[in-house]
């Protein structure tokens, strides 16, 4: 099947690639010229593990293309997916759908035959129903329908969850968009991965409902550590504990220093901003929200605390800038607020993290970045842990207590265990494990 996908971000790139894998014939169709010459090239505008390999091999197999142009990017497919940012709105929170609008009014003005324009994008529910208005307006030719199919692509796993997902998702309200998409995806069936139809609301909605529920496990086990700290528990055992019985489920329950990311901070904030539209309080989603503002906010205070209290003058090691690992997305990340406001504390930071110092760079003008954890870590009165990457669980803590000057590891991952920190001369701090006064 000969499919479109516009926008080659993180989405649309990902998706176009394994779509292509799966023998589709894939254009991805881009407006910034410089991402499709590199693409074209080998070059990835994201750091994802896998993705440069599979884009090359299907680029190879002529079954993957780049253009900037629509109007042939489109030509001969069935399926046109729109994959363009959803970013969050200045000032209210809504999703800001220009991009998606704009697409679609491009759109409508190159089709020669009718298609099935799917939403890739997270997009507010009704969105659906306004570009199947907006395609009428611009002359789109009679047939054309639209489809909502959202993702469930954690970065740093992407491929690994377009190719094997726990289900897909799809929205429509015609027969012709049904088949379509489950042509599309007839290669995923045979990995037994269940094809969910719903309405195209109900499917817009679903991609809301996943994010904020999973921002709220998170929420609740960051507060359980909180508890636990208080009443000398382990929220480990905590969360396996509850997370063995099937009804809650073992993920989503590892404590961190609060989710960042280009989902659920968004997506919470634009669900709350539908349900206000709608004149529907959500008290839970809200207080997701308000809880893990709190925990972002208050890394900084808990660093100064086990700094005897003030971060002034103080040397500070960050140990990973990404919203968690295998990545090199910075979108609210909790390293973020944490160096800023050291930083504002008084305390100087030098910073490491594997690949999204570059992107860091920018946004942390304050701090000074290091090539490796230990250099970091040298003359440093504190090692902080912001983020849980691999290359942090194995490095040598009898090295770092050598060469800092304070021994102290505040670890906002629990990717070390006190024992260990201990035996090599330092004092550790987790999250939940344990008493701290
Ligand atoms: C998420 C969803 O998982 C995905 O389905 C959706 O399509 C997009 O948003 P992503 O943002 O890539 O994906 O990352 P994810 O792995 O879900 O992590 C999100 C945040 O939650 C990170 O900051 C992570 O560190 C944090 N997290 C996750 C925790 O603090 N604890 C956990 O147990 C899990």
């Amino acid at each position: 099947m000969r499919i479109a996908m516009i926008g080659t971000g993180y989405v649309g790139l990902v998706s176009g690639a394994c779509l292509a894998d799966f023998g589709h014939e894939v254009t991805c169709i881009d407006k910034d010229s410089k991402k499709i010459e590199a693409l074209k090239n080998g070059i990835m505008p994201i750091w994802e593990p896998g993705l440069e390999s599979l884009v090359k091999a299907n680029v190879e197999r002529g079954r993957l293309n780049f253009t900037t142009d629509l109007a042939e990017g489109v030509q001969g497919a069935e399926a046109v997916f729109i994959a363009v940012g959803t970013p969050a709105r200045r000032g209210d929170g809504h999703a800001d759908l220009t991009y998606v609008f704009e697409a679609v009014r491009e759109l409508a003005k190159v089709l020669k035959g009718p298609v099935v324009v799917v939403t890739k994008s997270t997009v507010p529910v009704g969105t659906g129903d306004r570009i199947t208005e907006l395609l009428a307006e611009e002359g789109a030719p009679a047939g054309t329908t639209v489809a909502s199919n959202p993702e469930f692509l954690r970065e740093g796993a992407a491929i690994r969850d377009f190719k094997i997902p726990d289900r897909i998702v799809v929205g429509a309200e015609d027969e012709r968009a049904r088949e379509v998409l489950r042509e599309i995806y007839r290669p995923l069936f045979l990995n037994q991965a269940p094809l969910l139809f719903t309405g195209r609301r109900t499917s817009e909605l679903i991609k809301y409902a996943a994010n904020a529920f999973l921002a709220m496990k998170i929420s609740f086990i960051n507060e359980m550590a909180n508890l636990c700290e208080a009443v000398d528990a382990d929220v480990h055992d905590v969360a396996r504990g509850i997370g063995l019985d099937n009804r809650i489920g073992p993920k989503f329950l590892h404590p961190g220093p609060g989710y960042g990311g280009s989902c659920f901070p968004k997506d919470t904030l634009a669900l709350l901003q539908t349900a206000a539209d709608a004149g529907v309080e959500q008290r839970i989603v809200k207080t997701v929200v308000e809880v893990n503002d709190d925990r972002k906010a208050s890394m900084a205070d808990r660093v100064a605390k086990a700094l005897g209290g003030s971060a002034k003058g103080k040397r500070i090691a960050i140990l990973g800038l990404a919203f968690k690992q295998n990545t090199d997305d910075m979108r609210d990340a909790p390293s973020i607020p944490l160096v800023t406001k050291l930083l504002e504390m008084g305390a100087s930071i030098s910073a490491y993290d594997p690949v999204a110092a570059g992107n860091a760079r920018k946004l942390l003008p304050g701090a000074e970045f290091a090539k490796d954890a230990y250099g970091a870590a040298k003359d440093a009165d504190a090692l902080v842990v912001v983020t849980e990457w691999d290359e942090f669980r194995g490095l040598d803590l009898d090295r770092f207590a050598k060469s800092m000057r304070g021994k102290l590891i505040v670890d906002l991952r629990n990717v070390y265990n006190r024992a260990d920190a201990e035996e090599a001369g330092l004092s550790y701090i987790g999250l939940g494990r344990g008493r701290i006064d």
